[in-house]
């Protein structure tokens, strides 16, 4: 490039790698750029574990091998330093880190910032801390582990939908009316006007698909549930898939197929992440298609059954409870239900009062409508939501009358079954539900890296 510099060059700095690339650089001097994650010394020698972000992998100071300096330094150092630290990459099958089995044998360490006392300590500390913490809690090996799973599961996610036909076509977050029930809805002040927060983007994606067939949008989307369970967040993320000219069964083949692909693909690229978490993949690997589907009356039949037997909820020390026909399910009946399949099972034909206004009732049974949910098993609850949409323009206009919602914020919607109709269905599935599934997390507070709980903002 530069003919000047070829004739007295002095020797070039070691290049700057990640802890991912030092399998390609053995024997090699390299340069890491990270924090210090953890260390132990004896005598001569101190074991650096440092952590760029993609990797964590152990640099050793030997004393006979750097400056008095660096080797004081290595001993000072506390806890999160930043740092540069330079040495050759050796291969060592049992060298810890991840994804281990290379170490620094270093020659060099540059301190970038001593850092303060870590609050978080190698030690167990209650969860109100850490959750408070949550800006630093996502160093934490087990965090970090989630978060990347999680990045997999929505690079997963739109590869799936982008190579086999749907369109993503983003939809507002502010929005004017309610689309799942007005208990949960967030109001804000629109110029004067009350408007609400998106709690899915649905009813825009059924206006999609009639100018492009398939679509998903896959945004933030808010509830004001009153609810303070480990499966509840007030801002979560959802992919919407809809779907035109499909009904509930071609509706159920494209869930499976698309919760299979997010799976399988976890399995492919996070090994080390799950291997971190010690979550036992062995349900995870069986989850192919086809998936069990159960009618909301069997599924009745099966909880009280076990309700009049007296049975346990697996993992709990709780009865099943009896439930009404009627009833929407609670926690302890899905992980009940669950546990009788060796897959995720759908449940469908939901009774119609426990649903949305939008969903096409069964013609020959209208108390039950054409809806499926999609049971996670170990617990995990209800990871999909979906439907047969009303198609029909009368059908539809009763719906909104009987659950009372104000018939001109739907007038564009009502519009959509005038102007080429046809049967179309679509889902909605949480990516927070399907991250701790996968990652095997009690609460979904864990796997969003700044979760926004009832009573939780911060930070
Ligand atoms: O069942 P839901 O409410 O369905 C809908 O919103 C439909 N409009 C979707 C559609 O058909 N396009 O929500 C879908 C999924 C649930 O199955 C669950 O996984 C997740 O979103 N979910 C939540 N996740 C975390 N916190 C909450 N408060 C959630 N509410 C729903
Ligand atoms: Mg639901």
């Amino acid at each position: 490039m530069n003919e000047n510099s070829s004739s007295n060059e002095a020797a070039a700095p070691p290049p700057v790698i990640t802890i991912r690339q030092m399998s390609a650089h053995v024997g090699e001097e390299v340069t890491l750029e990270g924090w210090l994650y953890g260390k132990t010394g004896k005598g001569r020698l101190q074991f650096l574990q440092v952590r760029d972000g993609a990797g964590i992998c152990q640099a050793v100071v030997f004393k006979g091998n750097v400056s008095a300096e660096t080797f004081e330094l290595a001993r000072q150092l506390t806890q999160e330093s930043s740092l540069r630290v330079t040495g050759v990459v050796k291969a060592d099958t049992r060298a810890p880190g991840i994804p281990g089995g290379y170490e620094l044998d270093a020659s060099g360490l540059e301190l970038v910032q001593l850092a303060a006392e870590y609050p978080i300590q190698p030690k167990e500390h209650g969860v109100e801390f850490l959750v408070k913490n949550r800006h630093l809690w996502i160093r934490s090996s087990r965090q970090w582990a989630v978060l990347r799973v999680r990045a997999t599961v929505v690079r997963a996610i739109r590869d799936w939908l982008d190579s086999n036909g749907f369109l993503n076509v983003d939809t507002p977050i502010l929005t004017p009316n309610a689309a799942e029930g007005t208990t949960t809805l967030f109001e804000i002040d629109f110029h004067g006007e009350p408007a609400y927060l998106a709690q899915t983007g649905q009813l825009y994606n059924e206006a999609n698909i009639l100018a492009f067939g398939k679509v998903y949008c896959f945004g933030p989307t808010f509830r004001a549930e009153k609810s303070k369970t480990r499966r509840h967040l007030q801002e979560f993320w959802m992919v919407e898939p809809e779907i035109a000219f499909c009904d509930l069964g071609g509706l159920m083949e494209i869930e499976e197929q698309f919760v299979s692909h997010i799976v399988q693909r976890c399995l492919e690229q996070n090994g080390e992440e799950l291997a971190l978490l010690e979550r036992d993949t062995s349900y995870l690997e069986r989850v192919t298609p086809s998936f069990p589907r159960i009618h909301y009356d069997e599924a009745v039949a099966i909880v009280n059954r076990a309700a009049a037997a007296g049975e346990l909820v697996p993992g709990y020390d709780d009865k099943v409870p009896h439930i009404e026909w009627g009833a929407d399910f609670g926690s302890p009946h899905e992980t009940y239900i669950a546990a009788q399949f060796d897959k995720p099972v759908f449940v469908h034909h939901y009774p119609t009062q426990v649903k949305a206004f939008y969903m096409e009732p069964d013609p020959e049974r209208p108390e039950v409508c054409r809806s499926v949910d999609l049971l996670a098993p170990e617990g995990y609850g209800e990871i999909t939501g979906g439907s047969e949409r009303m198609a029909d323009v009368d059908k539809l206009v009763a719906g909104i009358e009987a659950h009372d919602l104000p018939m001109d914020a739907y007038d564009w919607y009502i519009d959509l079954r005038k102007y080429g109709s046809v049967v179309h269905s679509g889902f909605g599935l949480g990516l927070e539900r399907t991250v701790a599934w996968i990652c095997g997390t009690a609460h979904l507070r864990e796997v969003i890296a700044f979760p926004r709980t009832l009573g939780s903002m911060r930070p």
